[in-house]
């Protein structure tokens, strides 16, 4: 039997806080960061400059198996180049984020894109996603489901697209619509669904600090014998 992956699984939908805690988590452990939504963000760009609809078809899959998609692991500066080209604040527009759940639910798409995040996580990583303690790292020794309260993700998302933003007005209506929709996309698509792992430990971020959600799954990566890397 081969020893389990190096690899800590955080999933949990937009705005549950997982980027921040998967970051820090790698950072304290000397891993790598793995941004899984990052890499199906990549594809869907590389899907809308080919001029393509973001549906299933084969043009789709030979766009995205064709596009040579690249990430830095470091959780100090992750970023992510198509092409050859960085493209770490393009991914993140709202092009991308339109037609991403689309693109996502491709069954082609995702099988390329595993075969990515599991090479970038070979040397030990934290990965985050949606479908990486059910899927991309089944047997890895320690997966956390994120989950907070709709409208603690949709302030927190507000947050990060605009900072500064009137958290209370129609800027976080409108991103707790698309977090909604998307959600829905992301759990009810056929293949690889947003789904907590049976094993997978449940954490609720609303009322927890940054810093409490990563001292928790630090508490859980020591139980399976993860080292800390000296401060
Ligand atoms: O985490 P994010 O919002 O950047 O992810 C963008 C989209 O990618 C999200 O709507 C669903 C999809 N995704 C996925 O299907 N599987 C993953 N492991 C990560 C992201």
């Amino acid at each position: 039997m081969s020893p389990p992956p190096r690899v800590i699984a955080l999933d949990g939908p937009s705005g549950s806080g997982k980027s921040t805690v998967a970051r820090a988590v790698a950072r304290a452990l000397g891993l790598a960061y793995v941004d899984t939504g990052a890499t199906y963000r990549a594809a869907t760009l590389a899907v809308l400059r080919a001029g393509l609809p973001p549906t299933e078809s084969p043009a789709v899959t030979r766009a995205v198996r064709s596009a040579d998609i690249s990430l830095s692991v470091d959780p100090d500066a992750p970023s992510v180049r198509l092409d050859g080209r960085d493209v770490t604040a393009e991914i993140r527009g709202s092009e991308v984020t339109a037609a991403v759940s689309a693109v996502s639910a491709v069954p082609a798409v995702r099988a390329t894109l595993v075969d990515l995040q599991r090479s970038l996580a070979a040397g030990g990583a934290v990965l985050e996603g949606r479908d990486i303690g059910t899927v991309v790292f089944p047997d890895a020794p320690v997966k956390v489901f994120l989950d907070a309260d709709p409208a603690v993700r949709a302030a927190r998302r507000a947050g990060d697209v605009d900072s500064g933003v009137d958290t209370t007005g129609d800027v976080v209506e409108a991103v707790a619509a698309d977090l909604a929709r998307r959600d829905r996309l992301d759990s009810s698509r056929v293949t690889s669904p947003l789904q907590a792992a049976s094993d997978a430990v449940h954490l609720d971020s609303s009322a927890l600090s940054a810093a409490e959600v990563v001292a928790r799954v630090l508490d859980l990566a020591a139980d399976a014998g993860f080292a800390r890397v000296p401060a």
